[in-house]
């Protein structure tokens, strides 16, 4: 692997003279980003690059003079959904000339979105990356300056930017990326082309953040990679994401630690045996399968077989007291016969997961499955989720049920569904409804759990 690059975040101040010298008072941006945690950790990226250029960071797009959609490119769905809400923005600045329209992150890194952008939406100002954060500010300079138009074309870049301004959403649980993009290629996925190859920040970097936040006070930091277990490949040193996750836990404080993605084949015991030697390691494990069919698992390029799988979840059972799985499942992928599908219904049985996060096969241009045949249609396919659904809303209640009469800890995350309840996550990753003081919102409460509803739980304060 090449050596990678590692700039710092620098702007000449031209943004923000720009700025002030075509607003009276400072202007407001609203960002919204989908997609996944390392997206919405971009977006708090673009936060503080846009107040650190002179933007105010307001909650609605009526208020604001800039806004912003940081999108996500997995499935098609998603992306229509943006270009609907892109489409809804018209009106808005029908009304308000001076209004400024960007589109960014994943979707924005495929040259077609960017063509599509140019030709049917006239109205959008700015066009940018994943890759183009940290040239934010030159952009904004130039829009502001007088171009109608500032449209960048996709680039891939291999440094990785460190030092970005940052303003997080939460002030006590943080995202904290380990590394960038993915060389896995499933076939299915998109996300190599538009994140770029896999590059690993350094334990110094990472460390330096990881103390910042503790310091700050943060109470649940998550590691982010879209496959945390090949951390390392291409640095000097020779460390793994295990000696990573030890090294943090040597810093002393009051946090706990979440990780994702754990691809399952490079996922090891040494990772297991690690988070059962630090009690700041949460008991959880997000471990996507995808498919419990071997026959499939091959044609989706993900390296591992069920045994293989089965094998880590039984040693991640037995290694760590009260763990649980959660996993990703792709329905329908290509050629996916009524006998894989069971098979996938055999595995989810057979793990016992917590929570699925169930998506139906979506044909993504450009990967190697977009050409493989796909003789089911969508009907059977949304057949068969339901019926997945209803396994695992099953496995889900019985096991939830175990749990009522435990004690455990929770950080209070929000507000619940109900008029004075509030959520609180416990180490497993399950969600607990209680009554209590919204002054309670990012502390830590030990939680009496009384009763269950599929993946939800309710309980008192202890
Ligand atoms: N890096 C992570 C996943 C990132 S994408 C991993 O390897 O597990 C999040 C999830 O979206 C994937 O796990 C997969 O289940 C789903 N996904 C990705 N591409 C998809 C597609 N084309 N159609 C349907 N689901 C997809
Ligand atoms: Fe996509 Fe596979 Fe990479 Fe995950 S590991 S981001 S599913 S290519
Ligand atoms: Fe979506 Fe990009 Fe994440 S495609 S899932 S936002 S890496």
């Amino acid at each position: 692997m090449n050596k990678i690059d590692r700039i710092g975040y620098n702007h000449d101040g031209t943004a923000a003279a720009a700025l002030a010298a075509a607003y009276d008072t400072p202007p407001m941006a609203y960002v919204r980003s989908y997609g996944c945690q390392q997206n919405v950790n971009d977006g708090e990226k673009i936060k503080g690059v846009l107040m650190d250029v002179g933007y105010g960071i307001c909650d609605s797009p009526e208020q604001a003079d800039l806004i912003l959609f940081n999108t996500c490119a997995v499935r098609e769905h998603a992306e229509q959904r943006v270009f609907g809400n892109i489409g809804a923005l018209k009106k808005l600045k029908e009304q308000n000339k001076g209004l400024l329209i960007g589109l960014c992150g994943c979707m924005a890194q495929q040259p077609q979105v960017v063509e599509k952008i140019r030709q049917s939406y006239p109205f959008v100002d700015l066009v940018f990356g994943v890759n183009g954060i940290d040239t934010l500010p030159n952009l904004l300079a130039q829009k502001i300056e007088g171009r109608k138009r500032v449209l960048q074309t996709p680039v891939e870049r291999t440094e990785i930017v460190e030092g970005m301004p940052i303003r997080r959403d939460s002030s006590f649980r943080a995202w904290l990326p380990i590394m960038y993009g993915c060389d896995n290629f499933c076939t299915y996925c998109i996300v190599p082309y538009v994140r770029g190859r896999e590059r690993s920040r350094t334990p110094a970097a990472i460390l330096e953040e990881f103390k910042g936040l503790v310091t700050a006070g943060y109470k649940e930091i998550t590691l982010l990679g879209q496959n945390v277990n090949s951390y390392g490949k291409g640095l000097d040193e020779n460390v793994d994401f295990s000696d990573l996750l030890a090294l943090l836990c040597t810093v002393p404080g009051d946090y706990h630690i979440r990780f994702m993605t754990s691809h399952p084949k490079d996922a090891s015991h040494k990772l297991i045996d690690t988070i059962a030697a630090h009690p700041q390691i949460c008991n959880h494990l997000h471990l996507p399968v995808q498919s419990g069919s071997n026959r499939i698992l091959k044609e989706m390029n993900r390296h591992y077989t069920v045994e293989h799988y089965l094998e880590l979840i039984e040693y991640a059972r037995r290694t760590v007291p009260g763990i649980t799985f959660s996993s990703d499942i792709i329905v329908g992928f290509p050629g996916e016969t009524e006998e894989d599908f069971e098979a996938t219904l055999e595995l989810i049985k057979k793990v016992r997961y917590m929570q699925l996060f169930t998506f139906i096969y979506s044909k993504r241009s450009g990967t190697k499955a977009a050409d493989m045949p796909d003789p089911y249609t969508h009907k059977q396919k949304a057949d068969r989720m339901g019926r997945l659904l209803a396994v695992q809303e099953e496995i889900a209640c019985e096991q939830t049920a175990a749990l009522v009469g435990q004690t455990q800890v929770a950080l209070v995350e929000g507000h619940g569904r109900g008029e004075g309840l509030l959520n609180g996550r416990l180490r497993n990753n399950l969600v607990a409804e209680f009554a209590g003081d919204p002054a309670l919102i990012g502390s830590e409460v030990q939680l009496h759990i009384t009763g269950s509803r599929a993946a939800m739980l309710t309980a008192e304060l202890a």
